[in-house]
């Protein structure tokens, strides 16, 4: 989906992604301490559930989506929940979004945008990241069937773009570790 596709769902209530409760997938990755720092970027971060879910942690957290409705709500729920997180509107692809950040998140950007602006992820990913950032990506599961759902991502097909990252293929050991973590999505169109 386009940024236009995105505005109109959260204008129109389409938007089946957005449960109002904090991926159960980031939550497992979160509770098993597998995301190690102080800081978090979560890239296409909607009304903001997981941005909130990563503060409450303790993460200092930046978060980005190019649905200013979307973010206007995020920016509602962290006041209302009195967390402060640095809410930002625009496209994460063309903007500067500071950092380097210890982690680096999406849940639903990565699978949608790889078919249509891989280069310009990777290389944001780039210039969010240090040596021995996170990024956690929750896609669409190739393995799991489904009649409507969130586009899917093969785990090979992950890891022959994320490899295109130069930080991940400088070092598979101590450079960028990307995870594809798969069924982090309600069915729905995304
Ligand atoms: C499937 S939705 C998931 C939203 C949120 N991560 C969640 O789990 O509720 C994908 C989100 O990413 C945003 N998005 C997609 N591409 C983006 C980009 N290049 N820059 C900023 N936001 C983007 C969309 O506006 C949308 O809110």
């Amino acid at each position: 989906m386009a940024g236009r596709e995105f505005e109109k769902s959260y204008q129109t209530g389409d938007t089946p992604w957005d449960s109002g409760v904090p991926s159960a997938e980031l939550v497992r990755v979160l509770n098993a301490g597998l995301l190690p720092g102080k800081t978090v970027l979560e890239i296409g971060c909607g009304t903001g559930t997981n941005a909130i879910a990563f503060a409450r942690r303790g993460y200092r957290v930046t978060a980005v989506d190019y649905v200013e409705l979307a973010v206007r709500r995020a920016r509602e729920k962290a006041r209302k929940a009195g967390i402060e997180i640095d809410f930002r509107v625009g496209d994460a692809t063309r903007m500067d979004l500071g950092g380097p950040y210890d982690v680096v998140f999406d849940r639903g950007v990565y699978h949608g945008i790889r078919t249509g602006n891989l280069q310009g992820f990777l290389k944001m990913l780039e210039r969010v990241t240090h040596k021995g950032t996170r990024w956690l990506t929750l896609a669409g599961n190739a393995k799991e069937p489904m009649v409507i759902g969130p586009p899917v991502v093969t785990e090979d097909e992950f890891r022959t773009s994320s490899g295109r990252c130069s930080r991940s293929s400088r070092s598979a050991s101590s450079g960028l570790r990307s995870t594809a973590k798969t069924s982090g999505l309600s069915p729905g169109p995304s």
